[in-house]
């Protein structure tokens, strides 16, 4: 019999989205108006910040962070290796250099004593990614920051619904960036959210959008407001109504959707934790945990069998995984940009051939869990260098 198939992802959207993408397409608004307006409403009342931007992705957020922040040729800016491309890649975008401090062994998250050693006179900000949804630990970089007179940018992108030491992310002072790309927690299909200092909203809110006086929306609705100034060239990263309306939709249901991924997490945790092969992800005390990903770590000196072949086997058997992520230092452009060595940052370089996202999203049944469970048990059994107790 044919495996059940069971994808990485599935998105959770229900009739309430379509109603609300349909209402959009039948109004006579589609681009950024009243409902990019009421989702940025929303988002921030419901997360507890003062304000927030609505944009066309988290990537876009950071970018804006950046140029705001007058980050430039000659800066360099800490970062993790174990992250998507886009954290290092805004970095390259505004010309300054992306330095890398290795990660944590527990959490995965940006090391703060690897930082404080990669600071140099031209250190100019820190780009923490709250990894897999689990917060770094904001206190001690801010405390590197204000030591060394340095700028926080949070890579939020999987942290949605996350919390510090009972602070929500995205509420505090520094700029801050979501994610609501397809796979996020919160999806609006493309699009990001930026929260943090007034200072820094003001300006990327007019950067982007072409960097214009008044948006489109304020220019056509009011007779004799459609002249308008350009305050510096910006760029094209609104988010539209159509998308809005989708992300309107998925927070009333983000409360809902984080319960189940939580179930989930904790459901696989209870099951690997029995395996000494596997080790299971970490939250510290203190933290309220997104569970945007699931990244089980393999121990391969218990096993016969290597992450790769682990992967292929839970595709024989319908179970879709990813990897979160291929270090940043180990892609062809940054190697020969900068000339790093695959050894240069062995905790992302070691955990990232030992870790395996297996899916986690609402849509997943009792049923499913219990599936990828067994088929990960049933591997390890299998495979495993020492014989069962
Ligand atoms: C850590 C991290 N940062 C940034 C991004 C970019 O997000 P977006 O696709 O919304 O630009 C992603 C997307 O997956 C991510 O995982």
């Amino acid at each position: 019999m044919q495996p059940r198939i069971l994808p990485y992802f599935s998105p959770s959207i229900g009739p309430e989205e379509i109603a609300e993408v349909v209402d959009t397409l039948q109004s006579n608004w589609l681009t950024t108006g009243p409902k990019t307006k009421e989702f940025e409403k929303q988002f921030a009342s419901q997360i507890g910040s003062r304000e927030a931007i609505a944009l066309s992705s988290c990537t876009a957020g950071l970018h804006l962070s950046l140029v705001c922040l007058d980050i430039g040729p000659g800066d360099e800016v800490i970062t993790t290796p174990l992250t998507f491309a886009a954290t290092a890649n805004v970095i390259e975008h505004v010309g300054a250099r992306p330095v890398f401090a290795d990660v944590d062994p527990s959490t995965l998250n940006i090391d703060a004593e690897q930082i404080e050693r990669a600071i140099t006179p031209r250190t100019k900000a820190i780009l923490p990614v709250h990894y897999a949804g689990h917060p770094v630990d904001l206190d001690a970089i801010q405390d590197i920051a204000d030591r060394h007179g340095l700028t926080v940018v949070e890579d939020a992108a999987h942290a949605v619904g996350a919390a510090y030491k009972g602070r929500q992310i995205g509420t505090g002072n520094n700029p801050t960036s979501f994610s609501f790309y397809a796979t996020k927690n919160l999806t609006s299909a493309e699009g990001g959210m930026l929260t943090g200092p007034p200072e820094i909203l003001d300006r990327a809110r007019v950067l982007s959008l072409h960097g214009l006086s008044r948006d489109a929306w304020k220019r056509y609705q009011r007779p004799g407001s459609a002249v308008y100034d350009l305050e510096e060239p910006g760029y094209k990263y609104n988010m539209t109504d159509v998308h809005a309306s989708i992300g309107l939709c998925q927070l009333k249901k983000l409360e809902a959707f984080q319960q189940r991924r939580l179930e989930i997490a904790e459901a696989y945790n209870r099951e690997f934790q029995n395996y000494p092969e596997l080790e299971i992800p970490v939250t510290l005390p203190g933290i309220d945990h997104a569970w945007h990903l699931y990244v089980l770590r393999f121990r391969h000196t218990d096993l016969t069998i290597g992450r790769d072949e682990i992967v292929e086997k839970l595709t024989e058997n319908g179970i879709g995984t990813s990897v979160h992520f291929t270090p940043i230092h180990m892609f062809r452009y940054y190697r020969e940009k900068y000339g790093y060595r695959p050894s240069d940052y062995p905790i992302a370089r070691g955990n990232f051939e030992r870790m395996v996202s297996l899916p986690l999203h609402p849509a997943l049944s009792d049923e499913d869990v219990a599936d990828i469970t067994g088929a990960v048990c049933s591997i390890v059994r299998q495979y495993r260098k020492r014989l069962a107790a």
